[in-house]
């Protein structure tokens, strides 16, 4: 962890307990403490992940930047705000909120699935680049058939119908409902073109009906987390997703 000393009222206006000016205040009336000495003046410098800061008894963890991963579900816009729909900030508690999350891209407004949110902008900028060429795997349900010449022509690179070419990508066939005619199975990418699984299986003759985004990068979507629900990422995984990165 880092030996950067930050002054007293910037971890705590980080960390949304007031506003710098009203942490003076607070700070004049004794409510808050470094290291169990009342600290007056919030101009104090403090290593934010050793000291222990305390305000009205209670311990403060300074954290530099927050990660959630959310189970999108359908019917969400991934976006931070919106005229008309709900969206997927719309589904954090209110203290979450408060540290203006975003979230790592998008996930088309009836797909479901992993989504990540977080505050870290470097991180959000190298897990989208096409430079690192993260892995997302979505598990889907089409209408229509799909076969080993799909999965080869996705192993080459498709051409989508305004010709932009994707790059190569695995499809991997599950099922095939013969009375229902729906071909069930995965595609990984290792870039986020625009509605880019729907057009890709579209150029392959069929249709998508059911999308979710099951895996991103080093991170399986957590099985425990119902629709709509969202939890806190452990810093193991953090750690993990920037291995992903500086490894390419
Ligand atoms: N590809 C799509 O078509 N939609 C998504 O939401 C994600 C990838």
């Amino acid at each position: 962890m880092s030996k950067k000393l930050l002054r007293l009222d910037r971890v705590l206006s980080h960390m949304k307990i007031a506003s710098r000016s009203e942490l003076k205040k607070m700070a004049r009336q004794g409510r808050i403490e470094v290291n169990g000495e009342i600290a007056r003046n919030t101009a104090l410098k403090v290593d934010p992940y050793q000291d222990i800061i305390e305000f009205d008894g209670i311990r403060i963890e300074y954290q530099e930047h927050f990660y959630w991963m959310m189970n999108k579900p359908p019917g969400v816009i991934s976006a931070t705000v919106d005229k008309r729909d709900e969206t997927v900030l719309d589904l954090l508690d209110y203290e979450d909120v408060l540290f203006e999350p975003f979230p790592v891209g998008r996930l088309d407004k009836d797909t479901e699935g992993l989504l990540l949110l977080t505050t870290d902008g470097e991180l959000s900028h190298f897990l989208l680049s096409p430079r690192f060429a993260i892995p997302k795997v979505y598990e889907f349900e089409a209408r229509g058939f799909l076969n080993e010449d799909s999965v080869l022509a996705c192993a080459q690179g498709l051409t989508l119908e305004d010709e932009t070419k994707v790059l190569p990508a695995k499809l991997e066939i599950e099922n095939f409902d013969e009375t229902e005619e729906i071909t069930s199975g995965y595609l990984t990418l290792t870039e986020g073109k625009f509605h880019q699984v729907k057009r890709m299986i579209a150029v392959l003759g069929a249709e998508v009906i059911f999308l979710k985004r099951i895996s991103f990068g080093s991170l399986d979507l957590d099985e425990e987390l119902e629709l709509g629900d969202y939890r806190e990422l452990s810093p193991q995984e953090v750690e993990e997703l920037y291995k992903a990165v500086k490894q390419n």
